[in-house]
């Protein structure tokens, strides 16, 4: 159901009502939304506005990079660059940090994103989205990559942005978690889910079974589990989706529960993982924490890992407590 409450009146009203979030932080906030407003618009767009297609770079972790990474890496740089509320950024597509240059005042606050979350879907038109976090800048004189190796559990912002079937805006400022819909003609997030839960309990999991041969013990014995069905030792059918964009799958989940995983496997044994744990996994966890769901490596949870390097990776497992429970306790 559609309210009439705007993204800008709840954040007003996070900041007035609850004290949640100072205005620079809530100004933060409005342009990362609007950020995400333009860069739907391209990816509606898609081929008539020639977006789709590979460019001709590699970013830092070895990937191919899409036109659209790189479009839309660019316009959360060039949208939150002047307004004062940032010290640096930081982002799936840029090896080093991206320092607020010095003709625009410096904020307190550090921003982290995957512009583009699910790359190989932009050409065959199927969900993508925008991850993001926010931390604060720790105090001292100049902002250092160090300033952003903090646990998750400092977040004071995140959320992401899927551009599907509808664009919608998924934001927690440690008040639960809150959904908005794009209002194209308005031109406007509206608020369209507030208090969202993942219920405790699933019968669906995703994860890219392709992948199964090199999975750890653990993980094999849950899947297998799974797919024992009614006659296993679970006692229940499971249903299975892998979307491919940790955006829509999260989306998914947030929406109707389930679990999901890339946990580390066999094939390159001195990566912990796949997804990276400062852009992807943090955010992602804390919005699954925050709708009562957990988040964890299988050892640990998610926003207990302390980063050392800013592009790192993690093994995750996240969503419904009591599967991600179980999954963990296979760990043990
Ligand atoms: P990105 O497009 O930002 O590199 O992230 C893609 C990630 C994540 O969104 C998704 O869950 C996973 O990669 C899919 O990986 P596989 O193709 O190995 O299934
Ligand atoms: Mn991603
Ligand atoms: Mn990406």
């Amino acid at each position: 159901m559609a309210s009439n409450v705007s993204l800008t009146r709840y954040l007003v009203e996070q900041q007035r009502v609850n004290g949640l979030i100072p205005a620079q932080l809530r100004l933060l906030l409005e342009v990362v939304a609007r950020s995400c407003k333009s860069i739907s618009q391209a990816v509606n767009k898609g081929a008539l506005g020639g977006v789709l297609g590979t460019a001709e770079s590699e970013n830092v972790q070895g990937e191919i990079q899409k036109k659209l990474d790189i479009i839309a890496n660019e316009v959360l740089i060039e949208a939150n660059e002047w307004g004062g509320n940032l010290a640096a950024m930081a982002s799936e597509e840029m090896e080093g940090i991206y320092v607020v240059p010095n003709r625009y005042p410096q904020g307190e606050y550090l921003l982290l994103f995957d512009p583009l979350d699910g790359s190989s879907n932009i050409d065959v038109n199927v969900s993508i989205g925008t991850i993001f976090s926010v931390l604060r800048k720790p105090e001292g004189s100049q902002v250092s990559e160090q300033d952003f190796l903090q646990q998750g559990a400092k977040q004071v912002a995140a959320g992401y942005c899927v551009y599907g079937p509808q664009t919608t805006l998924v934001l927690t400022v440690g008040n639960g978690v809150a959904m908005f819909t794009l209002d194209r003609e308005q031109g406007s997030f509206v608020l369209t889910q507030e208090n969202v839960q993942v219920p405790p309990d699933t019968q669906e999991f995703a994860i890219n079974m392709s992948n199964m041969r090199h999975w750890d013990a653990p993980i094999k014995r849950y899947v297998d589990e799974c797919l024992a069905g009614k006659e296993g030792p679970r006692g229940k059918d499971f249903n299975m989706r892998w979307i491919a964009s940790m955006v829509a799958d999260v989306h998914r989940i947030l929406t109707r529960g389930g679990i999901f995983m890339y946990p580390w496997d066999k094939r390159e044994p001195t990566k912990p993982g796949k997804l990276r744990l400062m852009y992807e996994a943090n955010p992602m966890g804390w919005l699954i924490e925050q709708a009562g769901g957990a988040a964890t490596n299988g050892k640990e949870r998610i926003l207990d890992i302390q980063p050392t390097q800013l592009h790192q990776r993690v093994s995750v497992i996240l969503g419904s407590k009591n599967e991600v429970e179980r999954v963990s306790s296979y760990h043990a």
